[in-house]
């Protein structure tokens, strides 16, 4: 058994069994626990996509087809994927309950609470996932591809563990701007995949901004035709079209990511301004803007044609995105009087409400009255006065965070760093992952904190590997931020448990950051 089991985010539980570990053979089965649920075809199985991930991932590695079977084999050895019964009344996660739960019900209470908790036992006769919905056991199946050993003789094994698992917060996020720098369908699964990876479960994707518009949408097709074309500095631009958008959305759903689409309103417009002159007092679209100043562009309350604008983006958006909660955005508009900023962002949370969605928006809205309950308020300045959060969340709102100083990831590792911003300061592996939600904003009710979400603005950052630089590996600190127990943290631990996802990402070929505060070198023993 190693010292070090490089799992990250650590896990609630982790106990490493001193016992020989399981050997991927030839004879490695896949098991489909199909017991007690009424099952007439077992493709269709809630847990069968987990169990295709296990074989897929077992088989790569091993380099032969790992076979999957929806009956056990009754001989040692196999991997069992098992959904067990119990599961919550209602989804604790950010989106849609989990699929119903089948089982036998052997062992539930061993699990933690919660639609995400998930158990890995690894022994040499065989290994067993459980977990009562479909993303837990898809978080089962990350540990265990982080378990997994590759051996110089091309023998593939996993040690002897034991692990129980749940999350601590249900919102872990990465928002990342496709507007200033357009990042492409396959450039943004290379993300999504990280994202899972790391047991972050929402994509938040910051759609629209001054400089572009990335969503095709229906009732508003001048949006893209007028306003995709660029990115910041003239670089190439590009938009999603519906059928991307349904790629985007069941590619990060399989892996337990959900999608958080916004459209930034009634600030960060001018792409907008530019494909639609009607929203501008003279009736004429504005110039396009591809530099990276902020604040300048604003909608008008009192032009009829901004309400109408609001009602189509908001509900074509709406229809076209699963999930609960839709962002609004309201950051930095610098040129408005408060009582019409607060009447633009209550027409944009209406006609998110007229969805059924729930509303998010960065911090600015958390002076606004009126706002539906259950609204999430997005901090991201962390210089400003707690107040106004703590207000907001009296009122029923739910505070997300995402302070710059913290997990702006579009901000410099250092002063020397060739990409990034510094208006937040310079964001190192330390500071991403030393710091403690509960304690960010004083007075905050008891279980107002949804979550955490890390942060990647795109002015700066033109390619995949810029993208991956600046994640790479602040994100997986962020994750574990979000993820672990407070009592589970340590920075000088995760620097250990990095060193072997060092590896892997040189192993996947992306482009990260060395920073001094890891240990990338693997003890030689
Ligand atoms: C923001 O960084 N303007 C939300």
């Amino acid at each position: 058994m190693p010292d070090v089991v490089p799992v990250v985010p650590a896990p609630l539980v982790l106990e490493p069994v001193d016992a020989p570990p399981y050997v991927v053979s030839a004879a490695t089965t896949v098991v489909v626990a199909t017991t007690g649920a009424a099952v007439d075809d077992p493709a269709a199985h809630p847990a069968t996509p987990a169990a295709v991930l296990v074989a897929d991932l077992l088989g790569r590695a091993a380099g032969h087809a790992v076979r999957l079977a929806f009956e056990d084999p009754g001989v040692p050895g196999a991997v069992h994927v098992r959904l067990l019964p119990d599961a919550p009344a209602a989804s604790t996660g950010p989106g849609a309950p989990g699929a119903g739960a089948v089982g036998d019900g052997r062992d539930a209470d061993a699990l933690p609470p919660g639609d995400e908790a998930y158990r890995v036992v690894v022994a040499a006769d065989g290994v067993r996932l459980d977990a009562r919905t479909p993303e837990g056991l898809v978080h089962g199946v990350v540990t265990l591809r982080q378990l997994l050993r590759e051996l110089p003789d091309g023998g593939v094994e996993v040690p002897a563990v034991r692990v129980v698992d749940a999350p601590r917060y249900a919102w872990r996020g990465l928002s990342l701007d496709v507007a200033r720098h357009f990042v492409s369908v396959p450039d943004l699964k290379v993300v999504i995949g990280l994202l899972g990876h790391y047991k972050l479960n929402v994509l938040h994707l910051h759609l629209t901004d001054d400089q572009a518009w990335r969503l095709d949408l229906p009732s508003r097709p001048e949006l893209v035709r007028r306003s995709s074309a660029h990115s910041v500095g003239g670089d190439p631009g590009g938009h999603y079209s519906a059928a991307d958008w349904d790629e985007i959305l069941t590619f990060a759903q399989a892996r337990g990511v959900r999608v958080v689409p916004e459209i930034d309103v009634p600030g960060h417009v001018n792409a907008a301004q530019h494909a639609y002159g009607e929203l501008n007092p003279d009736g004429r679209p504005t110039d396009e803007y591809l530099g990276i100043e902020v604040g300048f562009s604003r909608l008008h309350d009192d032009l009829p044609a901004t309400h109408a604008f609001l009602a189509d983006v908001f509900g074509d958006l709406a229809r076209m995105t699963p999930g609960a909660y839709v962002h609004v955005g309201g950051d930095e508009v610098l040129t408005m009087a408060p009582e019409e900023y607060a009447r633009l962002v209550r027409a944009a949370a209406d006609a998110v409400a007229a969805h059924g969605r729930t509303v998010v928006g960065w911090q600015e809205v958390a002076h606004v009255d009126g706002l539906p309950p259950g609204t999430v308020v997005q901090l991201w300045d962390d210089r400003v006065d707690p107040a106004p959060f703590v207000a907001a969340a009296e009122r029923g709102a739910r505070i997300l965070l995402s302070p710059g100083s913290r997990v702006y990831l579009d901000m410099k590792y250092d002063a020397d760093f060739p990409l990034g911003l510094e208006w937040a300061g310079h964001v190192e592996l330390r500071d991403a992952y030393a710091w403690e939600p509960e304690e960010f904003l004083p007075g905050l009710p008891e279980g107002a904190v949804i979550g955490v979400e890390a942060a990647l603005w795109t002015e700066t950052l033109r390619t995949l590997d810029d993208l991956t630089t600046m994640l790479l590996p602040r994100l997986a600190a962020v994750a574990e931020v979000a993820w672990s127990a407070p009592e589970r943290r340590d920075l000088a631990d995760l620097t250990r448990r990095l060193t072997a996802h060092g590896a892997y990402w040189d192993r996947l070929g992306l482009a990260w950051y060395r920073s001094p505060q890891g240990v990338w070198d693997a003890p030689v023993s």
